[in-house]
């Protein structure tokens, strides 16, 4: 199936940067001018991924708290990003996890685009952070290299659409494609049990498209997909490629960076989550 109809997809970017630079503002900021859903007094934020719509296209987001969850997705081996947005303010500078983030982003071989953040605040040196960042080989382009640096305030929304725009930008160099019509597979972002609900698991569709009734494997568990919710908790009845939804029905809780993947029915879902989890 896979090779089949191939389309554009939206790019899925992760947010990374140094404690308290303001990465949870920039996609606060992101989610509440940008999420389409028509109804942002009632968007519930225990989704740990979103996708928006802009003027130019659509974007992914992955919400990963820290580097834990970047961290334990590439062990196991989940390539889930296309683009790290690495976040430094722009009072402060590069400091040990801006150094751990580049260190993440490069040996994922992901793309970085910077975002300075806190631009409205009192001795903030865009120049500073780029220096800096030119000494660990991360180059502006105005210093001859490839990457965008994007000066934004999470509080004013400064430079916001400029930041969007040039993750679009990076996502159409990386050209990146996916089929709608095939059977869904991707990566789980996370699991919880919630109470009278059951396990509900955040999945990033990465190719073909995920549907309410659906069987699938997760992990080391499967079941059916009893119900599907967006970012704003909204029922959907599809998924397609990059878009995170939550589902309902798995008989446990995956791990962040399991894969799943749709199959044709229960006899075979069962077989193989039981080898996954034998391994
Ligand atoms: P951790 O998740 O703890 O690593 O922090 P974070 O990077 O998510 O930063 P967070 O969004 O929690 O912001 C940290 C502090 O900086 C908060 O007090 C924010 O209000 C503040 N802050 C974030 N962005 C901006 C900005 O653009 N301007 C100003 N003035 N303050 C900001
Ligand atoms: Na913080
Ligand atoms: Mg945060």
């Amino acid at each position: 199936f896979e090779g089949k109809d191939k389309t554009k997809r939206a790019p899925v970017v992760s947010v990374m940067g140094h404690v308290d630079h303001g990465k949870t503002s920039l996609l606060d900021y992101i989610r509440r001018t940008k999420v389409a859903s028509g109804e942002s007094g009632g968007i519930t934020q225990h989704i740990g991924a979103y996708h928006v719509e802009t003027d130019h296209g659509m974007v992914s987001f992955l919400d990963t708290p820290g580097h834990a969850a970047f961290t334990a997705m590439r062990a196991r081996g989940a390539q889930c990003t296309d683009i790290v947005i690495l976040v430094v303010a722009a009072d402060d500078g590069v400091m040990p996890q801006t150094k751990e983030a580049v260190e993440h982003a490069r040996s994922a071989g992901v793309p970085i685009v910077v975002a300075i953040n806190k631009m409205d605040k009192e001795g903030a040196d865009p120049e500073k952070i780029k220096g800096e960042l030119a000494g660990m080989e991360v180059i502006p382009e105005e210093y001859g290299g490839e990457v965008q640096f994007i000066p934004v305030s999470a509080h004013t929304g400064e430079g916001i659409d400029n930041l969007i725009e040039a993750l679009l930008l990076q996502a159409e160099i990386l050209e990146l494609e996916a089929s709608a019509d095939a059977p869904a597979k991707g990566v789980v972002v996370e699991s919880s049990l919630e109470r009278g609900r059951g396990s509900v698991a955040t999945v990033l569709v990465q190719n073909g498209t995920l549907r309410q009734g659906e069987m699938v494997v997760a992990g080391g568990y499967f079941g059916k997909v009893r119900a599907m919710t967006d970012e704003a908790g909204k029922q959907v009845k599809e998924a397609g490629p990059s878009i995170p939804v939550e589902i309902l029905g798995l008989n446990g809780t995956p791990n962040a960076g399991d894969e799943f993947f749709a199959v044709a029915d229960e006899k075979k879902a069962k077989e193989l989550a039981e080898f996954r989890q034998t391994r």
